[in-house]
């Protein structure tokens, strides 16, 4: 059986070499970021630099229906691989460790016991999902949804983008259509490497985070429609303004967030007015409303405020309104084993450590529906994350990659 001889340790320069050479793809000049938006040209060059490494490692690939790209290295025995991957997909203003360290660390896990000449008692897989953002296509998650039947291919082949495109129509324009069979066998065990992507870590001088799980998240799309005319003539009492509605609505989950204290948080982070011009009352308004909370019951109760309060606001100003759910996840817990052996790795190697729940949504959360999963963090400097600015010491990034080394193997031994 294979086990981890005290000396076998990731190499991080190999690691560091490659996560400056993937984030070269869609850099976003003067910045350390990347924008890759899903099924984008640039995300199909990330897919064939990281499948090119696949190759070099002689991992066994398959591509779905999806878009997944899976890599497995085999065991000395048949049975599902222990996998362990991310994303390669950014949002239009990444950072280029957000689920490129998770992929590109796992390929170092292998790389490492190939160079040590060791072969784990289950295969090892390594995993880039699709579309983990859902900054182009919502929902985010969309790859592992589908991955796990969370999904099925039709319905997500036919989601149309921020700019028009579909999913399927995107997937077969950039030759990401594989043909393994959707959904997938579930692994034996699943485990993500990920940046901490908040300040916990930092502020409180740890190294490891070990994951219990993933706060639920509701994303929302809101049209308002109302009556555009001249800004220079028409009295305020007879506007119909649906900017009006979505600055008061942006204000009011802001506010709703503040009551319901932490972990409750609250985003409008797009938002379009049309005609958009200086002098014209908008015609109409869109914007989004990302709410997260652990705890489900308050999350509903977030959600049932905050539409009640945009149907006042629209009558209020005579304005109507169209919603559409984009993503409506529940919390999720990880498996207390996979946990406690995140934990025990990270002690083990001398690392700090604390159990945390996650504030953003990753794959691991839809593999938690098939197979044990847990997470292991590592800290984000200045907790900033979904920013160019984005950045993890190569000592932490380090110590992330060795426990994920030795909780590979140590779920591959069972
Ligand atoms: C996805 O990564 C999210 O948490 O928004
Ligand atoms: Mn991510
Ligand atoms: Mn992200």
């Amino acid at each position: 059986m294979a086990t981890l001889s005290s000396d076998l340790r990731i190499d991080i320069d190999r690691l560091s070499d490659r996560l400056a050479v993937l984030a070269e793809i869609g850099a976003i000049e003067g910045t350390e970021g990347c924008a890759r938006l899903a099924l984008t040209d640039e995300d199909k060059a990330g897919r064939d630099l990281v499948v090119s490494w696949m190759r070099d490692l002689d991992l066994t690939i398959t591509v779905d229906s999806i878009g997944n790209v899976v890599g497995v290295m085999d065991g000395e025995h048949d049975g599902q691989p222990v996998m362990t991957g991310s994303h390669i997909d950014t949002v239009r203003t990444g950072g280029r460790y957000d689920g490129n360290l998770g992929v590109l660390a796992g390929l170092e896990v292998i790389e490492t016991l190939r160079a040590a000449g060791i072969t784990p008692p289950r295969g090892l897989a390594v995993a880039f999902f699709t579309d983990e953002e859902g900054a182009r296509f919502p929902p985010d998650m969309l790859g592992s949804l589908v991955y796990v039947g969370g999904m099925s291919v039709e319905e997500a082949h036919a989601i149309e983008g921020i700019d028009g495109a579909t999913v399927g129509g995107e997937l077969d324009r950039i030759g990401y259509l594989g043909p393994a069979p959707l959904p997938a066998p579930a692994p034996h065990a699943f485990v993500e490497l990920h940046v901490e992507q908040g300040p916990v870590l930092e502020a409180e001088e740890l190294t490891i985070g070990a994951v219990t799980g993933v706060q639920g998240i509701s994303w929302t799309e809101v049209s308002v429609t109302g009556q555009s005319n001249h800004a220079g003539t028409t009295p305020m009492a007879l506007r119909k303004d649906p900017g009006v509605v979505a600055f008061r609505t942006a204000a009011f989950v802001r506010e709703l967030a503040d009551e319901l204290g932490d972990p409750q948080v609250a985003t409008v982070g797009r938002m379009h007015l049309h005609p958009n011009l200086v002098n014209v009352v908008p015609a109409t308004a869109d914007f989004t409303i990302d709410l997260r909370h652990t705890d489900n019951d308050v999350l509903l109760d977030a959600e049932r405020r905050t539409h009640e309060f945009l149907l006042e606001a629209a009558a209020a100003e005579g304005c109507t309104v169209a919603t559409k759910s984009l993503a409506r996840f529940d919390p999720v817990e990880f498996d207390d084993s996979v946990v406690a052996c995140v934990e025990q790795a990270a002690l083990t190697q001398g690392h700090t450590v604390r159990r945390m729940p996650s504030g953003a949504g990753h794959d691991a959360q839809m593999l938690a529906r098939v197979c044990p999963t847990g997470m292991i963090f590592v800290p984000s400097v200045n907790g900033l994350s979904h920013n160019p600015a984005e950045y993890t010491s190569p000592t932490d990034l380090e110590a992330g990659a060795n426990v994920l080394l030795q909780v590979m193997l140590e779920l591959a031994a069972t």
